[in-house]
């Protein structure tokens, strides 16, 4: 009986949906959610990272120019940071006649920081290597994001990134597999000898731009988290290589931070910290700018960090995570396969997490939640906001050469519910206790080893509609929405 109504109330969602006439409101006063329309983009069965030509004019741009023009030398020892911001200010004239292409050919670019425009594209050619300053004067300090508070490692502002661009639209930064290179260590001996004064910068940050495209290139040694979209909607990264050394301090891949509709598909990502990290701001300045990651597609990852997880959420999450579809995950070599980390503090939510076909090879612990892991911006945070986790589905894994199962801890008073993993098969070869649970609640299927007993209720066939599934999405992110409403009748 349950099931039939639950189906009704999809079908007669999807169908208004594509109509286009329904709105979901979410509202929760514990948890700063904010409204959101149905969206099928997410929701698309194969995932194809799709082009919005709605959002992205497309590549033809019909003006161009070479970074040549504007007098820069590609020799790897001459500032180039005027000639970038001359040929932009000059391709800004093209903005509203179908935008512009800045070419950058073969050689290596040294370049200061510099501001992207709308409908820009940005191309670089094979040999084509832009190249960060060393000198930290090239890289302006700017004004702390808001949901931050104050730079993510230091107070006060923040060092802006090599390719910044802020309130854009029709974004590409694309090429034949050029590079783009931060030359991060003299930032890594900076970071670790303390002599650093403000954060330091990412190696390309969208901050409040809609309509972005990253694809086919190289990027490595940055600063810092290397592809920051800040406060962004529409943004695809595809086919690109990530890389730092291991050992590089914080040099996360791509972290999508209180942002929408993302898709990231195809990537290589070897660096020192987390692969992709989804983030939605921090303790009571993320709660208070309220802005959530939502609609966020992960697709055929590959790539191993040291110290950090393949695909994380948090620590920073205090506007709000939710619908999170990651599939084809391959992490090897690394210390967590999947990671979520929060903290008293953080208050915000995490709900609706699906993770599908990963591939663990050489890893210390497959599934990581941590709940106690600190680092706040100040002493105001509020002790008592604690995170909502609920509804994070992990199926068909496979893992060789794992040291722990999982280490699941939950807050004493803030468990985490609805924690189901089906179809787990882990070779852990370390550990007697492969899994750790403590205050999570959910369901398991076919999980070997055999799972902990907070977990061992089978979700087969009572609880299915308990555990996040993208194909009844709808249902589950408004039945667990305390307080959600229809507006449309
Ligand atoms: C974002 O950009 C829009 C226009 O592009 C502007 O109206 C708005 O104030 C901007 N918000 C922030 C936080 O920069
Ligand atoms: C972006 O928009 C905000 C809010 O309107 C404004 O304060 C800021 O100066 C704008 N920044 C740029 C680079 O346009
Ligand atoms: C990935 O990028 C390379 C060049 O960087 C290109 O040759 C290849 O066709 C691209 N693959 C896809 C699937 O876009
Ligand atoms: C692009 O270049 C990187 C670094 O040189 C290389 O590892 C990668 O395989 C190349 N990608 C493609 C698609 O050719
Ligand atoms: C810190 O590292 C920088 C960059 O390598 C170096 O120039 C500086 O001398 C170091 N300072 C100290 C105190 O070790
Ligand atoms: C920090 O500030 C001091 C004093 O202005 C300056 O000498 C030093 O170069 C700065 N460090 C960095 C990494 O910019
Ligand atoms: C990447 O490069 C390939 C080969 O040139 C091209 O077909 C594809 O459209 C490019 N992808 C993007 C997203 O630019
Ligand atoms: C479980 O996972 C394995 C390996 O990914 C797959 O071959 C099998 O079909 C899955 N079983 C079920 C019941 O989904
Ligand atoms: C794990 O892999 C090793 C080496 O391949 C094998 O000997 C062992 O039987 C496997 N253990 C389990 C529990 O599958
Ligand atoms: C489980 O994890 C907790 C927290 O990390 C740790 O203190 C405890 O010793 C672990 N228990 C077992 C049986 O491994």
């Amino acid at each position: 009986m349950r099931r039939s109504f639950n189906l009704q109330v999809v079908d007669v969602l999807l169908v208004l949906a594509l109509l286009g006439s329904v709105v979901v409101v979410v509202g929760d006063a514990s948890s700063s959610s904010s409204s959101s329309s149905s969206n099928s983009w997410a929701a698309s069965s194969h995932c194809k990272c799709k082009r919005d030509n709605e959002y992205v004019s497309g590549e033809i741009r019909p003006h161009s120019v070479t970074i040549t023009e504007f007098g820069a030398v590609g020799d790897g020892v001459t500032l180039n940071t005027k000639a970038f911001q001359n040929a932009i200010f000059y391709l800004n004239s093209f903005a509203d006649k179908g935008g512009a292409k800045l070419f950058v050919p073969a050689g290596r670019w040294l370049t200061g920081s510099f501001d992207l425009i709308s409908h820009l594209t940005l191309w670089l050619d094979n040999d084509a290597v832009i190249l960060g300053s060393t000198s930290s004067d090239d890289w302006p300090v700017t004004e702390p994001l808001p949901s931050y508070g104050r730079g993510r490692e230091l107070p006060g502002g923040r060092h802006r990134s090599l390719i910044y661009g802020r309130n854009l639209t029709d974004i590409i930064i694309t090429g034949d597999n050029g590079t783009i290179d931060g030359q991060g260590s003299i930032w890594w001996n900076w970071f670790e000898n303390k002599t650093l004064n403000y954060t330091r910068p990412h190696l390309v940050e969208l901050m409040n731009s809609t309509g972005i495209v990253i694809s086919n290139l190289t990027f490595i040694n940055s600063p810092f988290w290397t592809i920051h979209p800040v406060y962004c909607s529409h943004v695809t990264v595809q086919n690109v290589t990530i890389l730092a050394p291991r050992e590089s301090p914080n040099t996360d891949g791509i972290d999508p931070d209180s942002s929408d509709n993302v898709c990231i598909e195809d990537c290589y990502i070897s660096t020192g910290d987390d692969l992709v990290a989804i983030k939605s701001g921090w303790d009571e300045y993320g709660i208070s700018y309220g802005r959530p990651s939502t609609n966020i597609v992960i697709h055929r990852l590959t790539g191993e960090t040291g110290r950090g997880s393949g695909i994380a959420i948090g620590s920073e999450m205090s506007g709000g995570v939710s619908e999170v579809r990651a599939e084809n995950i391959q992490i090897f070599n690394s210390g967590t396969g999947i990671g979520l980390k929060t903290s008293p503090g953080r208050g915000g939510y995490v709900r609706n997490i699906y993770v599908s076909n990963l591939n663990l090879v050489d890893v210390d612990t497959a599934i990581r939640f941590t709940s106690h892991f600190g680092e706040h911006p100040d002493e105001f945070y509020d002790q008592t906001a604690l995170p909502l986790i609920e509804s994070i589905t992990i199926e068909e894994v496979v893992g060789e050469n794992i040291k722990s199962a999982g280490l699941l801890v939950g807050l004493q008073g803030d468990t985490f519910l609805n924690i189901c993993l089906s179809n787990l098969t882990l070779n852990v070869t370390t550990s007697d206790s492969p899994w750790n649970c403590s205050y999570i609640q959910g369901f398991s299927d076919s999980v070997s080893p055999k799972t902990c007993e907070l977990l061992k209720e089978r979700i087969y066939p009572e609880h299915t509609l308990d555990c996040y599934h993208p194909s009844n999405h709808l249902w589950n992110s408004i039945s667990q929405n305390r307080g959600a409403q229809f507006l449309s009748w």
